[in-house]
């Protein structure tokens, strides 16, 4: 096995590849050899990714995954025109719009941040799996969750999302039983648990620009000297997608310089108290 992560003819499907995390790991995913479909609902910015890449590795194709005929129709483009499919990047998402509290919550809100960020997930790993599984392919699928999803933020101002945290969570849990499901078939289920990236999804949600995201990110983070950028979080996607993690399922991969590993709460009080 090479030392490098290669994914030499491997066909992957991005979801939410137009914009952020997405379009960083298409990017990346591309350049270690592998045939790219994006999938998202952001046409122009779709395209302009594809494009700037080169058409012959990455296809750009309308999809929202709050729609099944959609992802039926993608995964099944993708395998006609590649001839397979290897990986799966589940990693669509929205957020903001349910980060009142539960006593207000609207639930139309919530219910569109589930449609996306939970009932398309299980939409997307469906028929991936439906594929891998007629076609004897030992894939790998890949879902982007959240620290969020394995702890709640109380602060007001754009992390208090009950949607949100609530489809987080959710996938951390659909990741376990689909793993449970396509195990025999050979068909490798992850997650992927992002701290703050300064993404679209992240200045809207938090109504900040990318500069004061990445401040407030670093001011909170406990890994210091770094600011998490969507890079990191494509590197390891790759490692999930390539063979380097071959006996890798069930696992929810953490990139969050260690933020759910420490409680920072005491720190914060001593230094308010100080102050
Ligand atoms: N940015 C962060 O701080 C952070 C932290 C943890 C997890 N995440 C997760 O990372 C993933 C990627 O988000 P991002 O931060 O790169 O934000 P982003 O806004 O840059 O990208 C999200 C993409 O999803 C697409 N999308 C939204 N609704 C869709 C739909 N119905 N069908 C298809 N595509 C749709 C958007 O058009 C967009 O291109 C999301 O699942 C998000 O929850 C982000």
């Amino acid at each position: 096995m090479s030392d490098e992560q290669r994914l030499d003819g491997k066909v992957a499907i991005v979801t939410g590849g137009a914009s952020g995390i997405g379009a960083a790991t298409v990017r990346l995913f591309a350049e270690k050899g592998a045939y790219v479909v994006i999938a998202d609902i952001q046409d122009e910015l779709g395209n302009q990714v594809a494009t700037s890449v080169g058409t012959d590795k990455v296809t750009y194709r309308h999809c929202d995954v709050r729609d099944e005929k959609q992802v039926e129709e993608i995964v099944a483009f993708t395998v006609h025109k590649y001839g397979g499919l290897d990986i799966m990047f589940s990693n669509a998402g929205v957020a903001g719009g349910s980060q009142s509290s539960i006593i207000d919550l609207d639930l139309k809100d919530f219910d569109n941040t589930l449609a996306v960020n939970l009932r398309g997930y299980v939409v997307c790993i469906k028929h991936a799996a439906r594929v891998m599984v007629a076609r004897k392919t030992r894939g790998s699928i890949i879902c982007t969750a959240s620290v969020l999803g394995s702890v709640a933020i109380t602060a007001t101002g754009g992390f208090d999302d009950k949607g949100y945290i609530s489809s987080k969570s959710g996938i951390l849990g659909l990741v376990r039983a689909t793993c449970g499901d396509l195990g025999e078939y050979g068909i490798r289920v992850n997650s992927i648990s992002p701290y703050v990236v300064a993404t679209p999804l992240a200045t809207k949600a938090l109504n900040l620009d990318v500069s004061q995201v990445e401040e407030l990110g670093v001011a909170a983070a406990n890994l210091k000297g770094i600011v998490l950028k969507p890079i990191h979080i494509a590197q390891a996607a790759l490692f999930l997608a390539s063979d380097q993690s071959a006996y890798v399922s069930g696992h929810d991969f953490v990139v969050d310089g260690g933020f759910l590993a420490v409680n920072q709460t005491f720190k914060f009080i001593q230094q308010s108290s100080k102050a």
